[in-house]
């Protein structure tokens, strides 16, 4: 009887589910077949959209369906895309007013906003007023002058940790760029903005090395955890979730959902110990002997609570806010960045007139005296910065520069843009003076420093599109210039 019971239920049940799936295929096509303005695009299937089309990368994707449908056309990735492929069509979008009815990039859903917890102050933030203040509270941070000059200082510092185990490392072995220069970024910005070394670059060394391992202190060891497993996953899992339908990640793909759950969780509560331990320190310190850095000045205004001065109260964040803020400006910067550097470097060995005049540049700015180095020879890297801007331009970082829009807008009759590596508009890439000056800092030391050779000269740049464009390639041999 009981049997009975239990197999009549489970009928019961698989109706229930037949019948909802049934509705939710038949709401799904009449909303699709009654979309306003509808515009070509290939046919989506429920859940997925068209993601059960991509081949190989999204670069791929897009641009076949550009081929077959267009300047102007619609994907569902898995929801309703438009795409707009001439610069002639975006000025709309890309206002850099208020009034624009594009201030948002893109919407989130759940279970991103979960994973990106860690981002939503500025880059991906759709709530205007609050972007607006961390965005302001980030130019204000990143243009001061103090900030400029001690990143610079860091480079350099971190430059030299970097040509230490490349010597110990030897000649012959390979250097992939992009792999390094993830972790010498983050090696960099951490160090900048809260004046820790977490030592993730010597790490990486001790992975490669079959000689001695550098020692690194337990605690130091202790307080980076995580952070590796951040930087190699970091894109992938930005890209599965802007495009794994939420229902998927929660059920078939629960298992990747909750790894790259554990790892953002885990990389942010890196910047929460670093917060912990600098609160102990100015508990403990003299308040003359305080470090100026990027976290001091958060931290201070959040500790000053007697006698509180109207610009405190302006920047007052919660240890919590301060530790996503910072997560922030270091993690928008290492992927860009690094993928940008590598790609440089690859293309200025392809390229050998580049090469020369970029070699003959250096002569000029540095004559033969390595350490005639300064901050202010940056603005004479004319060629270098040029470089910089073809290679962003023929291998860009982002595919698509996202808006959401909410209010009926025709977007037609445009005006003409067409450097969008950073974007455009509000949303423009606020660290696009720092990403050159960063580039522009690295490439020079590299080639100042060394004779750069491609592992691979003959075969094409190898990249993937994935939530940044990765590249694969970067593989060199680098010889000490002054070992001749
Ligand atoms: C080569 C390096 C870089 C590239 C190619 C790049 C590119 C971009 C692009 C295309 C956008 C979207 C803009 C739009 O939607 O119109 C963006 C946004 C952003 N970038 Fe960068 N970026 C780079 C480096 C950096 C650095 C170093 C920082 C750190 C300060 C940074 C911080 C941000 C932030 C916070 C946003 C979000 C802006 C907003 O939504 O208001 N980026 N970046």
């Amino acid at each position: 009887m009981a049997f009975n019971l239990d197999f009549l239920l489970s009928i019961k049940l698989f109706e229930i589910l037949t019948l909802t799936f049934l509705y939710y295929i038949f709401h799904f096509y009449f909303n699709y077949y009654t979309r306003k303005n509808p515009l070509p695009g290939p046919f989506p299937l429920p859940i997925i959209g068209n993601l059960y089309l991509i081949r190989g990368d999204l670069f791929d994707f897009i641009q076949k369906n550009h081929q077959q449908y267009g300047d102007l056309f619609e994907l569902w990735v898995p929801n309703r895309n438009i795409y707009f492929n001439n610069v002639n069509q975006i000025g709309k979008l890309t206002q850099p007013n208020t009034k624009s009815s594009f201030t948002t990039q893109m919407k989130l859903t759940k279970i991103f906003q979960e994973y990106i917890q860690t981002f939503g102050f500025i880059i991906l933030n759709d709530d205007y007023e609050s972007w607006r203040y961390y965005r302001k509270l980030l130019e204000q941070t990143i243009s001061n002058q103090s900030y400029q000059h001690s990143l610079f200082d860091v480079i350099l510092e971190c430059f030299g940790e970097i040509q230490g185990h490349w010597k110990k490392l030897g000649a012959e072995h390979v250097i992939d760029i992009r792999e390094w220069a993830l972790r010498l970024l983050f090696d960099i910005l951490i160090r900048t903005t809260t004046g820790e070394n977490l030592f993730i670059m010597t790490k990486y060394f001790n992975h490669l090395t079959a000689g001695p391992k550098v020692h690194i202190a337990k605690e130091i060891d202790e307080m980076g955890e995580g952070i590796d497993q951040q930087l190699k996953n970091g894109a992938k899992a930005l890209f599965y979730f802007q495009y794994v339908p939420e229902v998927l990640a929660r059920t078939v793909f629960w298992w990747k959902t909750k790894k790259y759950l554990q790892i953002s969780k885990k990389a942010q509560s890196v910047y929460n110990k670093i917060i912990e331990k600098r609160k102990q320190e100015i508990r403990n310190e003299d308040s003359s002997n305080r470090k100026v850095d990027v976290l001091n000045l958060l931290l201070n205004a959040n500790l000053s609570d007697e006698n509180e001065s109207p610009s405190s109260k302006s920047i007052r964040l919660s240890d919590q806010e301060i530790s996503i803020f910072l997560f922030e400006i270091i993690n928008t910067s290492i992927l860009t960045t690094s993928n940008t550097f590598a790609f440089t470097v690859e293309h200025i060995e392809r390229n050998k007139k580049v090469k020369e005049k970029l070699l003959e540049e250096l002569k000029t700015v540095f004559g033969d005296d390595k350490n005639n180095i300064s901050f202010y020879k940056l603005s004479q890297l004319k060629y270098i910065e040029a470089v910089i801007y073809e290679t962003l331009r023929v291998t860009p970082q982002t595919l698509t520069i996202i808006r959401t829009n909410n209010k009926e807008v025709d977007v037609s009759n445009i005006k003409k843009n067409s450097n969008l590596s950073f974007g455009t508009g509000l949303r423009i890439c606020p660290g696009r003076f720092q990403a050159i000056n960063m580039l522009k800092t690295l490439i020079f030391l590299l080639y100042l420093n060394y004779h750069v050779e491609l592992v691979d000269p003959h075969s094409p740049i190898k990249n993937e599109f994935t939530f940044v464009n990765i590249c694969l390639s970067g593989k060199v041999y680098v010889r000490p210039r002054n070992a001749e």
